[in-house]
């Protein structure tokens, strides 16, 4: 097969901060996770699809919609994926260092197109898993919340951190999530993520 292709559309098909328009597919090499039959049977991630596409739809904004259904491609491909990824979390006083790698160049292709896009969304509140508190809350506290981002040879480095120590505890439960999706994969993305209770939700609900 041709890794090396691959590899490289994924890469050129990154944008930083932004996500791509759908490039980088898979040819031959690993394939997005949106295929039919390639979800989970019975899961809520299909409700949670269906429903975010009917939000981005009301607003007419296509440019969007693609966006989210490429960042939708890539996640759910990490998660298929999850074995061949790597983490080290780090808590640090005021929030977190991680280092998140995989020893695939196309896995490393897809970390290095999420997690700038992520930051991006982050950036512009265009929130994602709403029926999971612990997501929306993240987004609610955008304006506390620095993350740094550097792209590395086999992933990504990050340091998230803030300077309320409110926020400092959902930072750090965050963390924790992506630990749980590296580990388990789909079977954790079909749970709601465990918030801890000390942290002060600014949502209702
Ligand atoms: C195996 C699967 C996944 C991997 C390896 C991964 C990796 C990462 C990494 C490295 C970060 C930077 C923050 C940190 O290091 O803790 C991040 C942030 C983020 N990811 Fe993912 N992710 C995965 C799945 C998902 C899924 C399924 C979603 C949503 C449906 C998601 C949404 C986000 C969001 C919103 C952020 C920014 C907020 C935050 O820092 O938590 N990720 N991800």
């Amino acid at each position: 097969m041709s890794k090396q292709n691959t590899v490289q559309g994924v890469l050129t098909g990154m944008r930083r901060g932004g996500g791509g328009g759908g490039q980088g597919r898979g040819q031959g090499g690993i394939r997005f996770g949106n295929e039919p039959g390639m979800r989970p049977a019975g899961m809520s991630l299909a409700d949670e699809e269906s429903m975010e596409q009917r939000m981005l739809a009301g607003t007419g904004d296509t440019d969007k919609r693609a966006r989210h259904q490429h960042d939708q491609e890539v996640f759910h491909t990490l998660l298929r994926h999850h074995d061949q990824i790597q983490r080290e979390l780090t808590r640090l006083p005021d929030g977190i260092r991680s280092l998140t790698t995989s020893a695939n160049p196309e896995i490393v292709g897809l970390l290095h197109d999420h997690v700038p896009a992520m930051h991006h969304r982050l950036e512009e509140n265009f929130g994602l898993r709403f029926w999971d508190p612990a997501f929306p809350e993240i987004f609610a506290q955008r304006e506390k919340v620095r993350m740094e981002v550097t792209l590395v040879p086999n992933g990504v480095l990050v340091e998230e951190t803030s300077e309320d120590p409110n926020v400092v505890i959902l930072i750090q439960a965050h963390g924790a999530v992506i630990n749980l999706f590296v580990q388990r994969g789909f079977a954790q993305a079909q749970e709601v993520s465990p918030l801890p209770d000390n942290y002060q939700r600014v949502l209702g609900g």
